[in-house]
């Protein structure tokens, strides 16, 4: 579903990257070197979820936000999730089934125009969902209207590559088709080339108390097929490389396990870090 989206901003874009998460849904969280739930407490702790609140998670996936929200929120609290990808959504209800949390609820919506009257929610959350708008500059400030007045609204996004991995991202983005962004041109699109950048577009909506805070995520993949296996389950391919046409891509996969050899450690393990950022304001004024 996707409602009143800017008219600037294409539903065609987001219906694309949409029908990538579905595809990946299955796999996505599940090849051994999972960050996302980490990623979803660290967002959870910096939004300060009290018991009882009213909580929004724009572009849930299959709940590594919605889920410890939920727990912050404790039995009297009501979340929801919602997102455009409807296989995310059944994994979704089935993990909230499963961790025994009904005060959850999860339907289809578009983060361009969530389904919601103004003032419904005392928090809104998207983890890892702002690079993957078709218009973030747009998008994001449209959520200040849907918080109550003291309400919070925070986000977690990717900040920074392991520089050691740029040329192995860039083997492939370099065999995107003519006109279709690359990964790592995505990721560093306006605002997300800084952190100032990316709390204006707080700034601009009544927020006070902006606040970013950076996290080191440390991962080791076993081999090139298994980090192979999780960008297939994840964003990259999801938004991006599945675009590439198969002749290209084979190629891509060889150039870019050719340089993840050169990475692998004593052991033959690939190491990888990451900077994630999540940023949060308080909403000071109607
Ligand atoms: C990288 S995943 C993050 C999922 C989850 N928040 C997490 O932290 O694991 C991005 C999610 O956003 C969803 N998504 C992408 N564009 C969207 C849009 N315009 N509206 C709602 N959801 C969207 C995708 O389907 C996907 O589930």
């Amino acid at each position: 579903m996707s409602g009143h989206r800017p008219q600037t901003c294409p539903d065609a874009a987001a219906q694309r990257v949409a029908a990538g998460f579905a595809a990946a849904a299955d796999g996505y969280d599940a090849t051994g070197t999972e960050f996302f739930r980490a990623m979803g407490e660290h967002l959870v702790a910096q939004a300060g979820i009290g018991p009882g609140a009213v909580v929004l998670d724009i572009g849930c996936g299959k709940g590594a936000v919605t889920l410890p929200a939920a727990r912050a929120a404790g039995p009297g609290g009501q979340v929801t999730g919602i997102d455009l990808a409807v296989p995310m959504l059944d994994h979704a209800r089935r993990a909230a089934e499963q961790a025994g949390l009904p005060m959850i609820t999860f339907g289809p919506g578009d983060a361009a125009d969530p389904p919601f009257p103004g003032g419904s929610f005392d928090v809104v959350l998207a983890g890892n969902l702002v690079q993957f708008l078709t218009c973030p500059m747009t998008e994001v400030p449209r959520w200040g209207s849907l918080l109550t007045v003291g309400g919070t609204l925070a986000f977690s996004w990717n900040l920074a590559e392991d520089p050691h991995w740029v040329p192995v991202l860039a083997a492939f983005d370099t065999a995107m088709p003519p006109g279709m962004t690359g990964f790592a041109a995505m990721l560093r699109r306006r605002p997300f080339a800084s952190v100032e950048q990316v709390q204006g577009l707080l700034a601009t909506s009544a927020y006070q108390a902006i606040t970013t805070r950076v996290h080191t995520l440390a991962l080791t993949y076993s081999s090139p097929q298994q980090w192979w296996a999780a960008a297939q389950s994840q964003g990259p391919w999801a938004a991006c490389w599945r675009h590439i046409p198969p002749g290209r891509l084979d190629a891509a996969q060889r150039d870019a396990f050719a340089l993840l050899d050169d990475l692998r450690g004593p052991d033959g393990s690939i190491p990888r870090t990451m900077l994630f950022a999540c940023t949060s304001g308080r909403k000071d004024t109607p």
